[in-house]
């Protein structure tokens, strides 16, 4: 393998950084074609040169999409031998934290991280999606921001904006249950089909595509196509906030008291002298605070 670095510059096309991050903000996708050159590195690996490939070098379970629900909401696990014969039968699969092969992924996914400006909490990986002719993904949205570069085939993607909630903290799939904790914070109702006011992209090997957090999305493979996601998961504020608090108090006795709820209600007085502590103290703190805990921790 060569030393060329992938990095931000390599999958947002003729975006700056600037640019790019207002894209991310505003929830705007864009695709790039012709990035084969600036992702050699990554493209020409043997293990992704094919399905097969990467199927006789895996040493784990693989994820095939139960084919009426086409979606990660309904799949098995099975035998990467098994999964191949799936896929030659017309079933989409993917391989799970492809990142887990070889260590260069990781410092990829690390520098495009930093790059962006993602905290060091984020949760990143490397998915590999092979979907045969005819085949594609159910719509819904994602919580993560995805990076989506054809490796192999041509594949239709639509992409819709999301009118019914902004910033959800988890996915969902059209014409599926709510998650209970989304379905409390969206005031309006999801829709039960894509919307008809979307954008078709059509991805060839070496196109990149973003998309980001909470846009519709539905996909459909021209031919047998193969795709590697670069996935982030960054976290919100909710995330930093409660990471660092619980940070701050777990160096407090008090607060790492076994919880007991009684019937004379004495949890109520023990738990309100605690808030009282702990709001008093909060006039103090400031946004370097919480972001000393989570962030600046690698060496
Ligand atoms: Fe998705």
């Amino acid at each position: 393998m060569s030393n060329t670095e992938i990095n931000l510059k390599s999958l947002i096309g003729d975006n700056t950084r600037e640019e790019f991050l207002k894209l991310l903000k505003s929830k705007t996708p864009f695709i790039s074609h012709g990035n084969s050159e600036a992702l050699k590195d990554l493209m020409s690996l043997p293990f992704l040169d094919s399905v097969e490939s990467l199927a006789a070098c895996w040493r784990d379970t693989v994820d095939v999409f139960h084919p009426k629900i086409a979606d990660e909401i309904s799949k098995t696990s099975i035998p990467p031998e098994d999964a191949l014969h799936e896929y030659k039968n017309g079933s989409c699969i993917l391989f799970n934290d492809v990142n887990r092969i070889i260590p260069e992924f990781d410092l990829w996914n690390q520098q495009i991280r930093r790059d962006i400006g993602f905290s060091e909490l984020t949760y990143v990986r490397n998915l590999v999606y092979a979907t045969p002719a005819g085949k594609g993904n159910a719509p819904h949205f994602d919580q993560n921001f995805n990076f989506v570069l054809q490796l192999e085939g041509t594949k239709k993607w639509w992409l819709a904006e999301n009118n019914t909630i902004n910033n959800p903290m988890t996915r969902h799939v059209i014409g599926h249950p709510v998650d209970d904790e989304l379905g409390r914070y969206s005031a309006k109702e999801f829709p039960q089909s894509f919307p008809a006011d979307c954008t078709e992209y059509i991805l060839e090997p070496g196109s990149i595509l973003f998309v980001p957090r909470g846009v519709w999305h539905m996909t459909e493979a021209v031919t047998d196509a193969v795709s590697f996601n670069f996935t982030f998961t960054p976290p919100t504020w909710i995330d930093i906030a409660m990471t660092a608090l619980r940070e701050k108090l777990s160096h407090s006795e008090q607060w790492r008291e076994t919880v007991i709820i009684d019937d004379k209600g004495t949890h109520n007085s023990e738990f309100n002298k605690l808030l009282n502590g702990l709001s008093a103290d909060v006039k103090n703190w400031n946004a370097v605070d919480f972001l000393d805990i989570t962030e600046h921790q690698e060496l």
